[in-house]
């Protein structure tokens, strides 16, 4: 599962096999399916491929041809990958499908193996290349040679890289190199580390890149994608947002018919956008239930019960449950033990919710794709359902929709937008489950909660005025069990430090501080001084993760 959505109310809660449970998610018939080689590449391209309206599958190298010709993709595309074609046990792939006459097309690894399978040469070590990379191309797929002088290399039918610079930039990270093309092939072009650094073969359908068209250091990569995909596979490029709500209203009626779901809403985006998406398919048969735990943040609740019940038109059980979570939370101090406490008064709270619900026989739930695919590889059998509403227990006797379960997060949003959902929530960051209670260090209490929730108010709301919000990753406050001595005005003060966190990741599993403006920080702590009784100090952490945490708890 990603990092980003470790499990919201933080206790353990065990993956289960999908077929657990019948799932009825939306796949378009058009699928360009990409071989995972290893590493996080393929994630990356199979968003790249979603990027140019192809939808994209993740399949295990270990696929053969007949699995393949099953699914009858539109293309495949073979992943890079950490290994060396010649180290014994490196990943290859069922020679079978190169005979399939699907297109193929091949990325670093991916290139090296075509080669090495279909009989050319790839040469072991050398000095390798890492990093930004000329490349020239050397000939068209067609015949002929591109003309050096020319900017653009001559457009001929079939080519990888029509239309494209003679000389461009590309991202390389290889080892090994092609220094032969296999029979068939044409070798379109080289750079100083890759003699060989795409192959063609229009007949059969295959081409290869060395370089690494899926990351945004190749300033033409997506359009070597899209020119694969487009032109050559021939894709019609019709994944877009609005068929998929169109087609995924259609499955999940006919999933749940007549029946009742519930699902429960978190406040974050994932339960947010599986709410909508399941109540504009199923109306009135859909109820929600939020389970206040008072522990969000400022009037976050309200928001959640405004956009739902009022905005959305969704029947909505609102739990407000922050008593109780302040009576179980009393005198805990360890995070752990606060995550434990949190997580299964959560769940007994949900549960006694439900009971309102009684004849619901449906759970929805907002798994993503990222979800599904453990560490990067979509392995048939480690395929899991990840609970992601709140930290359920297994044996809750539903059958689960989850309409997102093919998305990836940016997806999520623009369903969410495509769905009227207010942009607060399509772009709310990252919360974990246990809320404020894991910025609070030591006890949590009523107090403490609303102190917290004021300063984090100003934080959020500095770095909206200054236009930062979208490029950081999660920004907040957190509450030190200290106290500090200050001045203001002639007195003494003795109040509570916060501190700010604001930190930049694509996937929170690492991740840099923020480099906010001296300006926005000084006004941030000017204003949480000024504002928030009790506080007398704002620090600034700069630390990156590793070697710390995004949480202070
Ligand atoms: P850390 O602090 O481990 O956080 O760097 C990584 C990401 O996970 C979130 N987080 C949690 N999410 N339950 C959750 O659902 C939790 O107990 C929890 N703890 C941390 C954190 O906000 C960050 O996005």
């Amino acid at each position: 599962m990603s990092g980003t959505e470790r499990d919201p109310v933080g206790s353990a809660v065990d993956a289960e096999p999908a077929d657990a449970h019948v799932v009825s998610v939306h796949t378009p018939d058009e699928v360009v399916l990409v071989v995972d080689f290893g590493a996080q590449y393929a994630q990356l391209i199979a968003r790249r491929v979603r990027e140019a309206r192809v939808y994209s599958e993740i399949v295990p190298h270990t696929i053969t041809a007949e699995e393949i010709a099953g699914r009858a993709p539109a293309a495949i595309i073979l992943s890079g990958g950490p290994k060396s074609v010649h180290v014994e046990g490196a990943p290859d792939l069922d020679p079978g499908i190169y005979d399939l006459g699907i297109p193929i097309l091949g990325i670093c690894y991916g290139s090296q193996l075509i080669a090495q399978q279909l009989g050319g040469t790839v040469a072991r070590g050398g000095s390798g290349e890492y990093g930004r990379t000329v490349m020239h191309i050397t000939q068209e797929a067609a015949g002929g040679s591109a003309s050096p002088d020319s900017s653009a290399a001559p457009a001929t039918a079939g080519g990888l890289l029509d239309g494209l610079p003679s000389n461009q930039t590309v991202w390389m990270s290889h080892f090994d190199a092609i220094t032969e093309a296999p029979e068939g092939f044409r070798a379109t072009a080289s750079s100083d580390g890759a003699p060989v650094a795409v192959l063609e073969d229009p007949q059969r359908r295959i081409w290869g890149v060395q370089f690494h068209p899926e990351v945004h250091h190749t300033p033409h990569g997506q359009d070597v994608i899209e020119r694969f995909l487009h032109d050559l596979a021939g894709c019609s490029a019709e994944w877009t947002m609005a068929n998929f709500v169109d087609d995924a209203v259609a499955d999940i009626r006919a999933q749940v018919g007549a029946g009742r779901a519930i699902c429960g809403l978190s406040g974050g985006v994932d339960s947010a956008v599986a709410a909508a998406l399941v109540h504009r398919a199923i109306g009135a048969q859909l109820t929600c239930v939020f389970v206040d735990t008072g522990l969000m943040r400022k009037d976050e609740g309200e928001q959640v019960v405004e956009t739902f019940r009022r905005h959305q038109g969704i029947e909505l059980i609102h739990e407000r449950a922050a008593d109780r979570f302040f009576e179980r939370l009393a005198g805990i101090t360890d995070p752990e033990e606060k995550r434990k406490a949190i997580g299964e008064l959560f769940i007994r709270v949900f549960e006694d919710a439900k009971g309102g619900v009684a004849d619901a026989a449906y759970l929805v739930q907002g798994t993503l794709y990222p979800d599904v695919i453990e560490s990067g590889t979509a392995h048939a059998s480690t395929i899991k359902s990840h609970h992601n509403v709140g930290g359920l227990p297994d044996d809750l006797d539903f059958e689960l929709v989850e309409p997102l379960r093919t998305l990836f997060k940016d997806e999520v949003r623009a369903v969410g937008l495509e769905l009227g959902l207010p942009e607060e929530i399509v772009w709310r960051q990252p919360f974990p489950g246990p809320g404020l209670g894991v910025r609070i260090i030591g006890e949590v209490t009523p107090d403490k909660v609303a102190l917290l929730q004021e300063a984090d108010a100003v934080v959020r709301e500095e770095l909206h005025i200054a236009g930062m919000d979208r490029e950081i990753w999660q920004a907040f406050a957190v509450l030190a069990d200290i106290r500090t001595v200050g001045v203001q005005g002639d007195e003494r003060t003795y109040g509570y430090p916060i501190i700010v966190r604001a930190v930049t990741s694509e996937d929170a599993m690492t991740a840099d501080w923020a480099r906010i403006p001296y300006e926005v920080l000084e006004t941030i702590s000017s204003r949480i001084i000024n504002e928030v009784p009790g506080v007398n100090r704002v620090a600034y952490d700069i630390t990156s993760k590793p070697p710390g945490t995004i949480e202070w708890e």
